[in-house]
């Protein structure tokens, strides 16, 4: 029998708690974690561990039956009979044509590769207008606007190198850490936010995706648990999920992380990593403040559990002093830093990299070995030939610039446009913001009112690990200059105004 890990329940969501108990076994059921013929844990056992009565959780079982997902039998339990109506199952009919597995195939993958091909398609996409509608702005995406990248600048760049060193750069390079002279400069680069940091801490990646990759590869097992904030990176869910990892949310809020929650979420026995962005958070654009950085590391310090930092726009701040990394604050050096260009310049590089005490960074860079042998040494070459001419400090500090600009024509609009029962996040960098309305689920009404009146925004579930219903929305700023920032505002504020005027919608089951 594989393991069915218990519910992780969230009393403030505003959804039902039999209904998250049965989203949390249907996920685990159509993420392959629990298969046809599993039992589910026994009712009082669940009602036990989750603090709620066994009517409720008799409720979540005869939820997930109705939906075909489990069986009870008289002195049995609950199994797993099937993955429902909507999944894909081996040799079974899948949701649409489109993500059907052909049928040998099918019976040939690896349970890492169903699990990544079932969340890669039911990952939601930002949402598009209707054809014909007009766009009157776009916050919907966060890749940054390929208009402002220095093309020019960058080919120069390219051209250098190529000339230069062409025909040692087209070979393999040998450097599974990185380029020596690109580690150099990124460690420099980073040491406004953590003072001690060396090229010897640095492994690039190809990307800041292949970076959490690594870290799940090398501190994690199938069945263990990682601890994310809610809402969260909504790719990093898909990521957990794949690896067949256990996923427990801790509430993210205005206060910042919620520490009770935190620290009974570190207690499991089973937790292998925490994963967070302390700077321009993913989707809701906070920071934790120094005093909430040495908190957290205060409460991990008696664990061995390592934490993973996301610093992934940690270069795009236009105010405030810079924060230092939780590694910078972590005694047991036990804390890894993610970067990554992506944000701060063009994301086709696919170049980030990780910070790590070399204990930490050698099993890391074992493991991208075997994955990739290294990161193109081209690429990595005309990057540093890039930085060194001026070409990423030019184009930062215009972003930085740019990113003032939009962020206060946003607070301009919010105090104009909205309606006082929202509220909205202010950053002093990165992309996002998050707005916020009083009722659960209005968050995802807004965007879908909004998409019809032509402005695009992020839903708040397509960032909760169970998609379940939210309040919020994410503004992203990557395409939206002042006036389409004041234009979508207006719609904003009047689709806001109509959702919390009318009466209360039902709260659908999950
Ligand atoms: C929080 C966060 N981490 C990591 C990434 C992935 O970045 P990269 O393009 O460097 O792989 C993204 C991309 O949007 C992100 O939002």
């Amino acid at each position: 029998m594989l393991r069915a890990p218990l519910p992780d329940l969230d009393r403030d969501a505003g959804v039902s708690l039999a209904a998250q108990i049965a989203a949390h076994y249907a996920e685990a059921i159509r993420g392959g974690q629990m298969r046809p013929g599993d039992r589910l844990p026994p009712i009082r056992d669940v009602a036990r561990a989750c603090d709620v009565t066994r009517t409720t959780v008799q409720q979540a079982y005869r939820e997930l039956a109705t939906r075909g997902l489990v069986e009870g039998t008289v002195g049995r339990g609950t199994s797993v009979v099937g993955q429902g109506k909507h999944a894909t199952r081996r040799g079974g009919k899948a949701k649409a044509a489109s993500t059907e597995t052909p049928g040998a195939a099918s019976r040939t993958l690896s349970s890492y590769a169903e699990a990544a091909l079932r969340r890669s398609q039911e990952m939601p996409g930002p949402p598009r207008l209707d054809e014909g509608r007009e766009l009157v702005a776009n916050f919907a995406e966060l890749a940054p606007d390929g208009e402002r990248f220095p093309v020019d600048e960058w080919r120069a760049a390219m051209d250098a190198v190529l000339k230069e060193r062409g025909s040692e750069l087209l070979g393999y390079g040998n450097a599974t850490n990185g380029l020596p002279e690109l580690r150099t400069m990124l460690a420099e680069r980073m040491r406004d936010i953590d003072p001690r940091a060396t090229a010897d801490d640095v492994l690039v990646t190809a990307g800041a995706q292949q970076a959490l990759d690594l870290v799940l590869r090398t501190f994690c097992a199938p069945g263990d648990a990682v601890i994310v904030t809610s809402p969260s990176y909504h790719q990093m869910h898909g990521l957990l999920r794949a690896h067949g990892l256990q996923v427990l949310q801790v509430p993210f809020g205005a206060d910042g992380l919620d520490g009770e929650k935190l620290a009974n979420a570190l207690r499991r026995d089973n937790v292998r990593l925490l994963y967070l962005m302390p700077t321009f958070h993913n989707p809701t654009g906070r920071s934790l403040d120094l005093a909430q950085r040495r908190a957290l590391v205060e409460t991990v310090r008696d664990t061995s559990v390592p934490i993973v930092e996301d610093e992934y726009q940690h270069s795009l701040r236009f105010r405030g002093k810079a924060l230092p990394t939780l590694r910078s604050l972590d005694p047991r050096g036990l804390t890894v830093t993610v970067a990554t260009v992506s944000k701060e310049l063009f994301p086709a590089l696919r170049i980030g990299w990780l910070h790590a005490a070399p204990d930490l960074l050698r099993p890391m860079a074992a493991v991208k070995r075997f994955m990739d042998l290294e990161t193109s040494p081209l690429l990595q070459a005309a990057l540093v030939e890039f930085v060194r001419r001026g070409g990423l400090d030019r184009h930062l500090d215009a972003l930085r610039d740019e990113l003032h600009r939009r962020h206060d024509a946003l607070q301009r609009a919010v105090r104009e446009h909205l309606p006082e029962e929202c509220t909205v996040t202010a950053p002093d960098g990165g992309f996002v913001a998050w707005l916020e309305l009083p009722g659960a689920g209005q968050g995802d009404r807004l965007a879908e009112l909004a998409r019809e009146r032509g402005v695009r925004v992020v839903p708040g579930r397509v960032f909760d690990l169970n998609a379940r219903p939210s309040r919020g929305v994410r503004l992203s700023l990557t395409r939206a200059d002042h006036r389409r920032i004041d234009a979508g505002l207006r719609i904003l504020g009047q689709c806001a105004r109509e959702i919390v005027r009318a009466p209360a919608p039902a709260i659908p089951f999950v």
